[in-house]
């Protein structure tokens, strides 16, 4: 992910941006953050930037030339960097207070991107004339007035960046904290255990981790239903659908409410007869209709802008519809294999497993085929697969989807037939567990081996059947 400020004051950016997990994303080359100096394209013989406003008023406008010249270099940088790869304009977002206002959602958004250009204003602003022809995005990080756009700049960069993988090492990380799931964080407490007078809560002490979860969420919901009751309406309506969820047919629908309850699902639509659920991080719509009568109307939730993705059918009824409003090229039918227990998997002490750098990427993806090589870049960045180590050598890999599902399993040849397997899903299902996720899994129909090899690990398999249908990005509609 790279980030190019064009600005007035690169030396306030760089500053800014070089300490700190910011500073050591940079270091590692996970990010790349250029300031780049408006003043250097300038024109003018004396190097000025800015002049009076027509029509009068207070103060200077930064003039359209340089901004213009400045941004043309840094996007013909950037084409050339992507060579042929290059695609759509290079989003450009103009710092003002009177942008759209910056938040958690639009910060996960833009942390997708692979360049981002931020453009810093001073004095009164910029001649209009250059913004109309290179801004795509107005941003303001809130509803006050500061005196330029860098400072809003390093804001959001910081937010951005923060999601990009592998820049916090631990993927779970950037998601239990303030504003995942629309609740605020709970109380933390460190050394020492008692101190002005105050001791830390008993339960945090107890080393009983399911209950010390269930105190921290009590927690979290307490703080936000004081504080922001706003988002405490959201997370309600979400969790009372969750629980409808699981009380239906907790296997068939338990990557809706996994989604939910794990902060990265939008709630699209949620009623007596169904519910669409979208997730953020993954882009997948999951849909289930709980009657024949509403399929119709549940795949009439998806948003008329989507034009293509992957979308998960609950239900046979869907399947229907789905396809007069899509040209569903690829369907691929499952069956739901859940976890349902609390108790960890016992595991052999013979097989090492670790989690895999992108320095595996070339073995990963000559081994995986059920996705492309940048989607096992994503997921080994992300920390989220992991391989069994026989002598040193890798036996095998596992890990977890991008909607938060267990898969990717794979045993090379020549280690089968040795319990590897078993002993990567039970470290899988054992990981779940002490994150308070529920271990599940897509299990294709008439895989056999999966099949048995859920079942040898207590996991229940679904009899409902649902669908993945794929609705591919240059499908004509
Ligand atoms: N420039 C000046 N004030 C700003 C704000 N609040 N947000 C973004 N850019 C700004």
């Amino acid at each position: 992910m790279n980030f190019y400020i064009m600005t007035l004051f690169p030396e306030m950016i760089e500053q800014g941006a070089k300490n700190s997990i910011l500073g050591r994303a940079i270091d590692n080359g996970i990010i790349s953050l250029e300031a780049v100096n408006i003043r250097d394209y300038t024109e003018d013989k004396h190097r000025k930037v800015d002049d009076y406003p027509y029509g009068g008023g207070a103060g200077m406008l930064m003039q359209a030339q340089p901004v213009y010249d400045c941004w043309r270099a840094v996007e013909e940088k950037i084409k050339e960097k992507r060579g042929s790869k290059a695609g759509a304009k290079t989003r450009v977002i103009y710092l003002t207070p009177q942008g759209k206002t910056f938040h958690q959602e639009m910060a996960g958004e833009l942390a997708k991107e692979e360049d981002i250009i931020f453009l810093c204003g001073h004095y009164e602003g910029i001649d209009e004339r250059a913004l109309e022809e290179i801004v795509t995005d107005y941003v303001s990080i809130g509803d006050y007035v500061l005196t330029g756009g860098e400072l809003p700049a390093l804001v959001m960069i910081d937010a951005v960046a923060r999601l990009a993988p592998g820049v916090l090492h631990n993927e779970d990380s950037a998601g239990e904290e303030t504003f995942y799931n629309d609740l605020l964080e709970y109380p933390q407490y460190s050394r020492p255990e008692q101190w002005h007078g105050k001791k830390v809560p008993e339960v945090l002490l107890s080393g009983n981790h399911k209950k010390i979860r269930e105190w921290r969420l009590e927690q979290s919901e307490i703080k936000t239903q004081r504080w922001r009751p706003d988002l405490y309406e959201k997370y309600a309506l979400r969790k009372k659908l969750m629980e409808k969820l699981v009380k239906k047919n907790k296997a068939l629908y338990a990557d809706m409410s996994e989604s939910l309850g794990r902060g990265r699902g939008e709630l699209i639509y949620g009623g007596e007869d169904g519910a669409v659920v979208w997730d953020k991080k993954a882009d997948v719509y999951m849909l289930s209709s709980f009657d024949k009568a509403s399929a119709e109307k549940i795949v009439d939730q998806i948003p008329e802008r989507i034009k293509d993705g992957q979308f998960i059918l609950h239900e046979e009824w869907l399947l229907p519809p789905m396809e007069r409003r899509f040209p569903v090229k690829e369907k691929m039918m499952c069956q739901r294999a859940v976890y349902n227990r609390d108790v960890s998997l016992p595991r052999s002490g013979e097989i090492e497993i670790l989690q895999l750098d992108i320095s595996w990427l070339p073995v990963i993806s000559a081994h995986y085929h059920l996705g492309s090589e940048g989607y096992v870049e994503e997921r080994l960045l992300s920390g989220a697969i992991f391989g069994a180590f026989i002598e040193g050598k890798l036996a095998g890999f596992i890990g977890e989807h991008i909607e938060g599902s267990l898969g990717m399993l794979e045993v090379f040849e020549e280690y089968r037939r040795k319990g590897i397997a078993a002993e990567l899903e039970s470290y899988m299902i054992n990981l779940h567990l002490s994150r308070g996720h529920l271990p599940y899994g897509d299990v294709i129909v008439g895989n056999e081996a999966s099949m048995k090899l859920q079942r040898k690990l207590g996991l229940k398999v679904s009899k409902e059947i649902y669908c993945w249908a794929i609705v591919p990005s240059d499908a004509a509609l």
